[in-house]
């Protein structure tokens, strides 16, 4: 599992080392399942923008995973309430300085056709059903950030996906060039940049996160035992 902000397992710390370098994960165990728990920001809560996303899936591969479940804030461009939940069917890409291949000296070209793993999705699905989950699929959007859009960025972000976020890419392609079945699942914290009259306060998106963390356990708790 990668974690996205707020969302932890728990587990017993220990480092391990790729060749983009080195990070924290604890192995764990979930409803009698082994799962290596990866914080996607690591210790010095790295930004989006700089998170080391190749050691991510490294280590997971590296680890022996054969699935990997992404979790990731999104803002809604569409008509989805904060607290639900979205599981992406595919992504665009609009971030712009973040090395997105292990393929750097080769021409490998891997297919994107089915950029999330449909078995996990399937799981995912069926997890968020079985808590009782507002859920549904969609299509990610991935910026730079760190900071928030535009109003006007959003605006045409619209036009490419339902939900905008800051960390589903490149991990979903690397996890593809690993051959590694990733799927996300998304927490919708707020309305994107001008979708609401009174924009969302840090502090709101922070409660919102708290609360949709147990959520979330509970979702992936039930997907893992399908
Ligand atoms: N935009 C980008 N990333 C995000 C947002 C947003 O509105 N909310 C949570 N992550």
């Amino acid at each position: 599992m990668i974690g996205g902000t707020g969302f932890e397992v728990g587990g017993e710390p220990s480092l391990i080392d790729t060749p983009y370098g080195r990070l924290m994960a604890a192995a764990t165990e979930l409803c009698g399942r082994e799962v290596l728990f990866i914080p996607r920001h690591g210790e010095a809560h790295l930004p989006p923008h700089r998170v080391n996303y190749r050691a991510l899936l490294w280590a997971a591969r590296a680890s022996g995973a054969v699935r990997v479940v992404s979790t990731n804030t999104v803002g809604s461009m569409a008509w989805h309430p904060v607290g639900s939940l979205v599981i992406p069917t595919d992504f665009v890409d609009f971030t712009k300085s973040r090395p997105s291949t292990f393929f750097e000296e080769e021409a490998v070209h891997v297919d994107l056709t089915a950029p999330y793993c449909p078995e996990v999705r399937r799981a995912l699905a069926a997890g968020a059903e079985a808590a009782g989950a507002l859920v549904s699929d969609g299509i990610y959007v991935c910026t730079e950030g760190p900071h928030l859009e535009s109003p006007a960025q959003i605006r045409m972000l619209r036009q490419f996906g339902d939900v905008v976020g800051m960390t589903g890419y490149p991990e979903v392609v690397l996890a593809r060039e690993l051959e590694l079945c990733y799927a996300s699942i998304c927490i919708v914290t707020n309305p994107a940049a001008g979708m609401r009259k009174d924009s969302m306060s840090a502090a709101e998106i922070r409660t919102e996160m708290a609360i949709s963390a147990r959520l979330l356990r509970e979702v992936i708790e039930a997907a893992i035992t399908m």
